[in-house]
């Protein structure tokens, strides 16, 4: 616990959660790539990761852990550098300048606002007065496409996720570059290929989960 009071070891807790994230959000994306190949491609995919349940609950776990303890040491370090003397922070002020870098604690509340919502929209399937469309194939396999279909056949819920992953983008943008320079990484050497790294990851990210709901709405992904 004494690692959880003293600055670096925070910023180190940070960035090893942050970590586990982007890897949880690699995967998912790569899973949710599967829609693309229509309703036999994600059902098939959602099938396969339901009857691996000790994966999907180990996952849940460290996810929920990684979740709390990134939210909690967010809030803390943001409250404190507001109080401190910002001339103590100079050597991260130029990694703060950028409009991402310095919105942080704002981006990723929206994300953590988008992942509650995500989670009661296509987990929990409940959403008061949403309307969430739950039906199975034939076979009486759970038809995860039409629920996804019919969420993104609303330009109001396509724009959301739309927004929520531009929210995604922004905070890795910064997020990753930061993580190199919480882990001690970084020199003038190395830091411009951290920059180019975290914005090349967030714009996959942007394109590669926006495209969904976006090629949904305009009916370029067929059942
Ligand atoms: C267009 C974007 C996205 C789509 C279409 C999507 C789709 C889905 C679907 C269909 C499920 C339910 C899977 C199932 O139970 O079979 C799910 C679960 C989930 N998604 Fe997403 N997702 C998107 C973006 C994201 C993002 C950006 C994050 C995290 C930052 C995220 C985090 C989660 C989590 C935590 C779950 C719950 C997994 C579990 O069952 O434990 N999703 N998503």
């Amino acid at each position: 616990m004494r690692l959880l009071s003293d600055s670096i070891g925070r910023k180190v807790v940070m960035a090893i959660t942050g970590l586990l994230m982007v890897l949880f959000v690699v995967g998912h994306m790569l899973g949710n790539w599967s829609i693309f190949a229509g309703a036999n491609g994600i059902n098939t995919y959602a099938e396969k990761l339901h009857g691996l349940p000790v994966v999907v609950w180990a996952t849940r776990v460290v996810m929920l852990a990684a979740v709390l303890f990134h939210l909690v040491l967010s809030i803390q370090i943001t409250l404190e550098n507001n109080k401190a003397n910002p001339s103590k922070y100079a050597v991260d002020r130029s990694l703060r300048a950028t409009f991402a870098g310095k919105n942080m604690i704002w981006t990723g509340l929206l994300l953590g606002a988008f992942i509650v919502f995500h989670l009661f929209h296509f987990t929990i399937r409940s959403v008061p007065g949403m309307e969430i469309v739950q039906v199975q194939e034939l076979s009486g396999r759970f038809d995860v496409f039409a629920m996804v279909a019919g969420a993104f056949g609303k330009a109001f819920t396509a724009v959301v996720y739309v927004v929520a992953m531009v929210s995604l983008f922004l905070h890795l943008s910064h997020g990753v570059q930061s993580t190199f320079q919480s882990m001690g990484l970084n020199n003038p050497k190395t830091m411009p290929g951290f920059v180019k790294f975290g914005t090349v990851l967030s714009v996959i990210f942007l394109l590669g989960y926006g495209s969904i709901p976006v090629a949904i709405f305009f009916g370029l992904i067929g059942k």
